[in-house]
């Protein structure tokens, strides 16, 4: 059955705790589908993952409805929620609005997720008036890195705890279906996810969330370089990959690859035949 907002809302009211991956392409998204994620997003974490840039501040709509497209094909059950990317909704209302739209009607998304705070609410409320449903994310929010200077912790200090209290509050208020909570104290998530009546997915903010997501290739030991501490390697699939590659490599430079039984064939007579005549033309 496919997971939807009441899903989710259901499962945070029974303290049944919400999964949520990301995932960018078909394959990815079936198999997370197949294994029972309630929720697939598809991150503008993708312009990092899967483009190879250095932050997700290049990201455009073309390349969010590209990606969106592919997984919602991949997910029967999972609810897939769309990044809004940078641009595309704190311009103005009408583009949020109209790009929420588009990830919807083209992208095949249930939902879209944008970031902020009481500086986006005119934003989330215009676009569920359109029957969108929002998903709202502060703390660590990676489309402000250039404010934050860097990807740092956020609320350590009170005037900052307080604020992404109120912030949640207010998003809340205009209508966010839920809220990811990214990089922050595990306590002050904790507070807020008691506060609110819609659901908090931690990331980075400790287990009392009322659930949990993570970038697919950093669960899966993909990416290389920094990860954050947050990024549990659930299993070495980077691993896998180059014992993969390099015994593909090493067997094709033998020669031992392809093998007979990855080799299709012909009847020996007609062989003989065309090499026959062909001898003929020489
Ligand atoms: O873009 C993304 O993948 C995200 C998660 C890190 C929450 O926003």
């Amino acid at each position: 059955m496919k997971n939807t907002v009441a899903t989710l809302l259901s499962q945070k009211q029974s303290g049944e705790k919400i999964t949520m991956l990301t995932a960018y392409d078909y394959t990815t998204a079936k198999i997370e589908d197949e294994c029972g994620v309630n929720a697939i997003l598809v991150g503008d974490s993708l312009g990092m993952v899967m483009l190879g840039y250095d932050n997700t501040l290049p990201v455009t709509m073309d390349d969010m409805l590209h990606h969106t497209k592919a997984v919602s094909r991949g997910a029967e059950n999972a609810f897939v929620i769309a990044d809004m990317p940078f641009m595309s909704y704190q311009t103005s209302i009408y583009d949020a609005v109209v790009n929420a739209g588009r990830l919807i009607k083209e992208g095949g998304a249930q939902a879209v997720k944008l970031e902020g705070g009481a500086e986006v609410c005119e934003q989330i409320k215009a676009i569920v008036d359109s029957s969108i449903p929002v998903v709202g994310h502060l703390g660590l929010t990676p489309q402000s890195v250039n404010v934050f200077g860097g990807f740092k912790v956020q609320g350590k200090n009170y005037e900052r705890a307080a604020k992404i209290i109120d912030d949640a509050l207010l998003i809340q208020e205009a209508g966010a279906c839920a809220v990811v909570l990214e990089c922050i104290p595990a306590q002050l998530a904790e507070i807020i996810t008691k506060e609110l009546t819609i659901p908090t997915i931690g990331i980075g903010a400790g287990n009392a969330c009322d659930g949990q997501v993570l970038v697919y290739q950093d669960m899966l030991g993909m990416t290389t370089g920094h990860t954050p501490k947050f990024a549990k390697k659930f299993a070495d699939v980077g691993t896998l990959m180059h014992e993969g590659f390099n015994a593909y490599i090493q067997e094709t430079k033998s020669g031992s690859f392809p093998a007979v039984e990855h080799t299709y064939s012909i009847d020996d007579d007609i062989i003989e035949r065309i090499k026959e005549e062909r001898g003929k033309h020489k």
